[in-house]
């Protein structure tokens, strides 16, 4: 099986020629009876579906087999809906015959604390060279080969957005739901407990499967973080991958580190690693298919230049707000732009960005407006919004707009709110399913935009590399060793500054003074003014007992600063072990800023960059970024900081006294 890809390992899973349902009942309530009427329902070839019961001989009309392994036929699934007690038998059967991968719909294992049958479940499948989805699962819904091996109510619709999910009812009620909004699915699969196959084989082989062109994922929570990073990096590169993470809340945390019982990465470290790798964190189900419509359906954008038609002033401020909620870029229109699109709207139209075609729009009004902003290669995306009015007919104006996007010989993203009744739905259907996705609000056609925007900016930014520093490893880890050895967590301002030279980080020179002559040598060689700063395992905070003197200017006053502060230390803190004083390079005073790093249970080492400071709690000015850090990601992290805008030079308005 190692020699296959992924793609090639679920296949007969996904993608299967032949299906045998284990455990297909007679009884019409029971689910191993609904699985068997489902994949006949849904249009599989019944010539290529074997039901395995040894109680029966015929159901739904077909043959019945007593075992797997009766089956004269290669098969390529095995569904398993047999009680939990039984799975480990029947899947030894699927060894014996030679299946190609299983599904296990039967629950009953790890999530009920089933931990070691639940092992057992995967050595066996393992030992057979097939691939394992479940146990747990609602099952799988495939609309390329019209496989409803599952307890869905039915088939969704098929589409080019594959939806996986870690919660099956949630999948279930998505096949109607969807169904209702006409979004339409290349799968729909349940990872149950993840047993084998998780989320990332899944998106693996979505990645490479032709008929899905966005992947959505439903996720609770990760169990390797490394793992899961490592596959979005490869995958968003090929296709979109929107994610609608449940758990901000740290209620839900809990429930949800009970419910797997495996531990929680925190809602941030997700946020950050999705950040990261491209993927893109949607808020609810609505936005989650909202976006992956556009993603399917749309070119990527050439450039940032959107533009937004509409017959409605009101519309035109809505949509222009969230085009800066999220990050669409509105162009001014150049003038003889602008005298183009004045040929399509009254006098008292605006040919500003929005463009007010006005509530007197007809459907060709608009059409040559879109025509004028497609054909001009300033433009490289458009937002058509319409108010429905009694002078122009919703699905005229779709059909209209439609042809105009149809002839365009440049493609270029468009998309359309149609906002008022049922004829809008309608004209919306129209549009959705020609190619030009339409939303019933602004905002949702600006956000779906925006979307597309975020993935198109991170293709082309993707390839930054992990950065390669010089860096004296060694030296980093003799000091921390050391530190370690005399059990102390923390290292001395000293240490400190040697573990960061070693890796490339400018730093004032540390050396320590024994004695008040040798630190008057050390302040001559280094150049005055400088600080005196006693050098202490046991002393954390040094200006409390008196360990800090600073700007001083000649040997004398180095000389004075020396005793002193040993006096100091002798009076406040006696216990203390001192290692002599450091003498230092007074450096002009600029914006702190903090570099800390935080350890993940599922991500592993974050590392964290803002303002530092005494103010570091109040602002919490900071931003996160998983390790190992990119290039890019570096530079996006400090970026995203308000103390990045100072470090840069900002000048804001001045305060006048
Ligand atoms: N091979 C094939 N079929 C077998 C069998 C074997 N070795 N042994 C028994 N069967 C048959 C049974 O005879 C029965 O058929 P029948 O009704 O015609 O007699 C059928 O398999 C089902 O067995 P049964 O014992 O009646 O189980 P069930 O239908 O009550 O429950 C599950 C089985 C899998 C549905 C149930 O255990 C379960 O796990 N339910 C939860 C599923 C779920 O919610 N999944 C997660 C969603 S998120």
């Amino acid at each position: 099986m190692s020699s296959k890809t992924i793609y090639e390992q679920i296949s007969p899973i996904l993608r299967p020629n032949s299906v045998a349902v284990i455990g297909a009942s007679r009884s019409p309530e029971k689910i191993g009876h609904q699985v068997l009427r489902n994949l006949i329902e849904a249009g599989f070839p019944k010539d290529k579906i074997y039901p395995v019961n040894p109680k029966a001989d015929q159901i739904l009309g077909l043959k019945c087999y007593p075992s797997v392994k009766d089956i004269p036929d290669e098969v390529d699934l095995a569904v398993i809906v047999v009680p939990a007690k039984i799975v480990p038998l029947v899947l030894r059967d699927c060894v014996e015959k030679g299946v190609k991968g299983v599904a296990v719909i039967s629950s009953g294992f790890k999530e009920v604390g089933r931990v070691k049958e639940e092992q057992e479940l995967v050595e066996i499948a393992r030992k057979g060279g097939f691939r394992l989805l479940g146990p747990n699962i609602v099952g799988i819904c495939d609309t390329v080969k019209k496989v409803n091996a599952s307890f869905c109510q039915a088939l969704p619709l098929a589409g080019e957005i594959a939806f996986i999910t870690q919660s099956g009812a949630l999948g279930i009620a998505l096949v109607g739901w969807t169904t209702l909004r006409r979004i339409g699915l290349s799968d729909l699969v349940s990872i149950g407990n993840k047993a084998d196959i998780d989320e990332c084989d899944l998106m693996l082989f979505f990645a490479d499967d032709p008929y899905t062109k966005v992947i959505t994922l439903y996720l609770e929570g990760t169990s390797n973080g490394a793992k899961f990073i490592d596959t979005l990096r490869k995958v968003v590169r090929k296709k979109p991958v929107l994610i609608l993470k449940a758990g901000r809340a740290e209620r839900t945390t809990k429930a949800i580190q009970s419910h797997t019982g495996s531990l929680a990465g925190s809602d941030l470290a997700y946020d950050v690693a999705l950040k990261q790798t491209g993927a893109i964190r949607v808020p609810t189900v609505v936005e989650l298919f909202d976006w992956a419509t556009a993603l399917a359906k749309l070119p990527l954008p050439k450039g940032d230049n959107a533009s937004i038609i509409t017959n409605g002033g009101g519309a035109g401020v809505m949509a222009t707000d969230a085009c800066e909620k999220y990050d669409v870029k509105l162009m001014d229109v150049p003038p003889d732009l602008a005298e183009k699109l004045r040929r399509f709207m009254p006098p008292f139209g605006s040919v500003l960005n929005p463009v007010d075609l006005t509530g007197m729009a007809t459907e060709e009004d608009y059409k040559g407006a879109l025509e004028t902003v497609l054909r001009d290669d300033r433009v490289h995306s458009v937002i058509i919004l319409y108010c429905h009015t009694a002078v122009t007919s919703p699905i005229k104006l779709a059909e209209a707009i439609i042809s105009a996007v149809k002839e365009s010989p440049v493609k270029k993203p468009v998309v359309v709110s149609m906002i008022g009744g049922e004829e809008c739905d309608q004209a919306s259907d129209i549009l959705t399913s020609n190619g030009v996705p339409s939303y019933p609000t602004p905002e949702q056609a600006v956000a779906s935009l925006g979307a597309v925007y975020k993935y198109a900016r991170y293709l082309k930014k993707v390839g930054g590399g992990e950065v390669k520093l010089e860096v004296d490893r060694k030296r980093a880890e003799e000091i921390i060793r050391r530190a370690v050895a005399e059990g102390r967590s923390i290292l001395t301002s000293s240490e400190a500054a040697e573990v960061a030279s070693a890796y490339g980080i400018p730093v004032p020179r540390k050396p320590i003074a024994k004695s008040a002559e040798e630190a008057a040598k050390l302040a001559e060689e280094i150049g005055y003014p400088v600080v005196l700063e006693v050098e202490s395992p046991d002393i954390l905070h040094k200006t409390e007992v008196g360990g800090i003197k600073v700007g001083l200017k000649n040997a004398e006053e180095v000389k004075n600063a020396f005793n002193e502060i040993m006096n100091n230390i002798k009076r406040n803190a006696p216990e203390a072990r001192v290692w002599g004083v450091i003498v230092r390079k007074l450096i002009k005073q600029g914006k702190e800023t903090i570099i800390g790093m935080h350890r993940d249970p599922i991500f592993g080492p974050m590392i964290m960059f803002g303002s530092g400071g005494i103010y570091v709690e109040i602002y919490k000015d900071v931003a996160f970024r998983i390790a190992p850090l990119t290039l890019e990601d570096a530079k996006e992290m400090v970026e995203e900081t308000k103390v990045y805008k100072i470090l840069s030079g900002f000048r804001g308005p001045r305060l006048r006294h």
